[in-house]
């Protein structure tokens, strides 16, 4: 906040910058100066966050290497609104749900899906454990972050979204706590719940079955194929794939089948939309419809209107997504394809 004799200096100071920014070359200068300033930021946070969390800034690719080498460590290489997939994420449930007017991303991370959904017209918030995330927002979704927790309560009153999001989040959750964090995201959703959680199995569903591999052990993965498809799981603490630094790969610590996760959301009040999931599917290009292993529940009363195909018979890309993977040919709609398997 800007007090007393500053104020009018810094009215002017916005003024001309407003006006420079009207001319394309300095605004280009703009763009990347801020762009600049904001790593440089992102940067000295990290160098600070000596507690090293599993959700700090590393994690978010901060320090590393932005070509794409993790290293075999968990977290992100890069985290931005084409490589974590906001793009066609944010997208889509704006167009599935498009009766919905407030929407809750819970496991936010930056808030780049509330930043997509709220370009598109959404009342959209976000939550994260994570204390450096919500610290350091992207743009769009500044001033509306919080840090929340699923296992500590969640700051907002019940029933308040219409839909509420988590995505690749629930599995971060032990699994003797995932009834508790489903209890809480069944409190704050006064609609639709929509998640997407690595899974294995069949799907039961409305899309593609599930399977292990990148999340069990390699040395454990004959054993547990030697259980069949009526194996349920979570899948044992010490059988989870490993990261370089030997702790759970991307720290997932329950790896289940789609048969348990949904009889888990059942439990907490929630019933499985395979209709809506199907619809969903046919939006994703083949890489991100079997990389989300997608979950949508609806709760008793549910205003079905929540559902409505914002815009029957388009494709994402004519609806405005950009994004690489719906370049070209293969794409849903015959315009193009979508997103990550990030952690
Ligand atoms: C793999 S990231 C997914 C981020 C984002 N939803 C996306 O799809 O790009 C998992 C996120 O879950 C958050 N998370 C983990 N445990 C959580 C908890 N107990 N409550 C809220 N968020 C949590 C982490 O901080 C992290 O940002």
């Amino acid at each position: 906040m800007v007090r007393g004799a500053a104020r009018p200096v810094v009215a002017a100071a916005r003024r001309l910058l407003e006006r420079a920014a009207a001319r394309p070359g300095v605004a280009r200068v703009m763009r990347r100066t801020a762009a600049e300033l904001q790593d440089a930021l992102r940067r000295s946070h990290w160098r600070s966050d000596r507690r090293n969390e599993l959700y700090g800034a590393s994690y978010y690719g901060i320090g590393r290497d932005p070509g794409g080498d993790r290293a075999g460590r968990s977290g992100y290489a890069r985290y931005d609104r084409v490589t974590s997939n906001a793009e066609v994420a944010g997208h889509l449930v704006w167009r599935t749900f498009g009766g919905a007017r407030t929407v809750l991303d819970v496991g936010c991370a930056t808030g780049l899906v509330v930043e997509v959904l709220r370009e598109l017209g959404l009342d959209a918030q976000g939550c994260d454990v994570s204390a450096y995330a919500v610290a350091n927002p992207s743009p769009g979704a500044d001033g509306h972050l919080r840090v929340g927790d699923l296992l500590g309560g969640l700051p907002y009153g019940d029933g308040a979204f219409d839909v509420v999001t988590a995505l690749e989040t629930l599995e971060h959750l032990p699994p003797d706590q995932v009834d508790r964090a489903l209890g809480e995201l069944r409190r704050v959703c006064g609609g639709v719940l929509y998640a997407t959680i690595p899974s294995f199995g069949p799907n039961g569903g409305g899309g593609p079955d599930g399977h292990m591999v990148g999340k069990v052990r390699p040395e454990r993965m004959e054993h547990y194929r030697s259980l069949g498809e009526g194996y349920a799981g979570p899948v044992a603490f010490d059988d989870l794939a490993r990261d370089a630094a030997g702790n759970p790969v991307e720290g997932h610590l329950t790896i289940a089948s789609f048969g348990w996760w949904t009889e888990r959301f059942a439990a907490a009040g929630f019933r499985r939309r395979a209709d809506v999931e199907r619809r969903m599917v046919g939006d994703l290009v083949p890489e991100l419809a079997a990389a989300w292993n997608l979950y949508v529940l609806t709760v008793p009363g549910a205003d079905e209107a929540l559902l409505a195909d914002r815009a029957p018979g388009s494709s994402l890309v004519s609806l405005g997504l950009r994004h690489p993977l719906y370049e070209g040919a293969g794409a849903p709609g015959a315009e193009g394809g979508a997103t990550a398997t990030g952690p």
